[in-house]
């Protein structure tokens, strides 16, 4: 079989060439995005009067088709069709005949792929921002049930102060929101149709960008032809975009290993969310969150791997380009698996409000609020309370407890300085409550932060 471009060629490819030059086992996915672009090529062709409008009908239909091909599995894939292109036009050529051939008037596979490749990309941006906001409203959902659930707030993964559970969910929504906001950027900034940019220099024929732009649902056209067939910011924006999520998602999922340990026991993994041992059968393994956790390295891999690739690129197309679609494919289908598969793991866990609480009881949460409480009730200053606190830690360790577990009277009898009151102060509820700042712990504080998140998601929810 000759190829489409092999006019002026003598012998035919080497089967290994095929194999090695060859994009259409992984660009076959953009049958879709090279369908329309190519519906709206034809019909801006057809109204330049550069094709007839019978050429054009014929054209359509016969893309019609084939679209049907590929969504019944029908279409027959042939390497030596070398990409989707080709593929595509080939069969029109043979489904509607003369008409097939002109389709390609006026274009390059160089501004094809590059409007192809970048609708594919925006669509894909669309679909995991409202997977983000889908696992937002499941944050939310867990963090409205516990805004007065204490948990140990932590730094050096070392017991700090009390928070509520809800607060420390907050800090995850806050997270997807800013992701979801990047990925609006950037999908504003490359919200423009590079088709009609022909192969680097633009085209002879009277086209009409504008009409593309539009018709393909682009803001407008691309300002420089050059740059539209060489630029690929737009892919690796979206690279970089997963990484942040992907990274985001694996702080949470670390969070959800420890947290399901027997040393914690602040969640309990559904069955349908864990996995067994095949050796050891008392145990129940976290390994969605674990995988979670491990996907982020393939997804900076991919950034990494385009923007290696670009880096000494001259202009304008150079087929190295070829090598952006499988990492962009491979982070994409990462990234949504792992987003809804997260959200689920999240819903159908157990939250263990008890075992959270117990742990606050551990590591003397309470000892900065005792210090301030010296300082602003008992006129002490604050190096000499940091001391006497310190003084009452060491009691209540002698004694084996933790200090919000001692009695008013004990207290009081550690230091002449102490007053009355103090055994409120050290009370974990009480403690997180007093930080009532703006964005602070306290529950109220919690729930207004849910309540601004909510009114976020709700202008991004239809
Ligand atoms: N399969 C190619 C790619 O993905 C399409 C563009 C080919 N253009 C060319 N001049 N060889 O980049």
């Amino acid at each position: 079989m000759k190829k489409l471009w092999a006019g002026r060629f003598l012998e035919a490819s080497s089967e290994l060439l095929e194999r090695f030059n060859a994009s259409l086992p992984f660009d076959k996915a953009l049958y879709f995005e090279d369908i329309k672009g190519s519906k709206a090529h034809a019909k801006m062709l057809a109204k330049q009067e550069i094709i007839t409008a019978k050429e054009c009908e014929e054209i359509l239909a016969g893309l019609e088709k084939v679209l049907g091909e590929i969504e019944q599995g029908e279409f027959v894939f042939k390497i030596a069709d070398e990409d989707i292109h080709m593929a595509i036009e080939a069969r029109l050529t043979e489904l509607v005949g003369a008409s097939g051939k002109k389709l390609h008037t006026a274009r390059s596979r160089n501004d094809q792929v590059a409007v192809d490749f970048r609708m594919f990309v925006l669509r894909k941006n669309e679909e995991i921002r409202a997977q983000i906001l889908e696992l937002m409203e499941t944050i939310l959902e867990i963090a409205s049930k516990h805004t007065a659930t204490l948990m140990p707030g932590m730094t050096h993964l070392q017991h700090a102060q009390p928070v509520s559970f809800g607060f420390h969910m907050n800090a995850y929504a806050c997270m997807f929101k800013r992701d979801v906001e990047r990925l609006e950027d950037s999908h504003k900034r490359h919200n423009y149709c590079p088709l009609g940019s022909a192969a680097l220099a633009g085209t002879p024929y009277p086209t009409d960008r504008e009409f593309l732009a539009k018709e393909l649902g682009f803001l407008a056209p691309t300002l420089n032809a050059m740059d539209s067939v060489s630029d690929r910011d737009f892919a690796l924006d979206l690279l970089y975009d997963i990484a942040m999520v992907m990274m985001h998602i694996s702080r949470l999922a670390e969070e959800m290993v420890l947290w399901s340990s027997y040393e914690f026991k602040f969640i309990t993994l559904s069955d349908a969310y864990s996995t067994g041992s095949s050796i050891m059968p008392q145990k129940k393994n976290p390994d969605v969150p674990e995988l979670l956790r491990g996907k982020s390295g393939r997804v900076y891999g991919n950034l990494l791997s385009l923007l290696t690739v670009m880096k000494g690129l001259p202009l304008a197309y150079n087929k190295d380009t070829q090598e952006d679609k499988e990492g962009v494919m491979d982070s994409v289908e990462t990234a949504q698996i792992s987003l809804a598969i997260l959200k689920e793991a999240l819903k159908s866990a157990t939250i263990n409000a008890k075992a959270m609480e117990e742990a606050c009881k551990r590591g003397h949460l309470t000892a900065t609020d005792l210090a301030d409480f010296l300082v602003r009730s008992c006129e002490v200053p604050f190096r000499e309370a940091h001391h006497i606190t310190g003084q009452v830690v060491a009691y209540a360790e002698s004694k084996g407890k933790d200090i919000s577990e001692l009695s008013e009277a004990e207290i009081l009898g550690i230091d002449s300085r102490i007053k009355a009151g103090v055994k409120e102060v050290l009370s974990l509820k009480n403690s997180m409550n007093a930080r009532n700042s703006l964005g602070g712990t306290s529950s109220a504080q919690t729930k207004a932060q849910i309540k601004t998140l909510h009114a976020w998601l709700k202008k991004r929810l239809k």
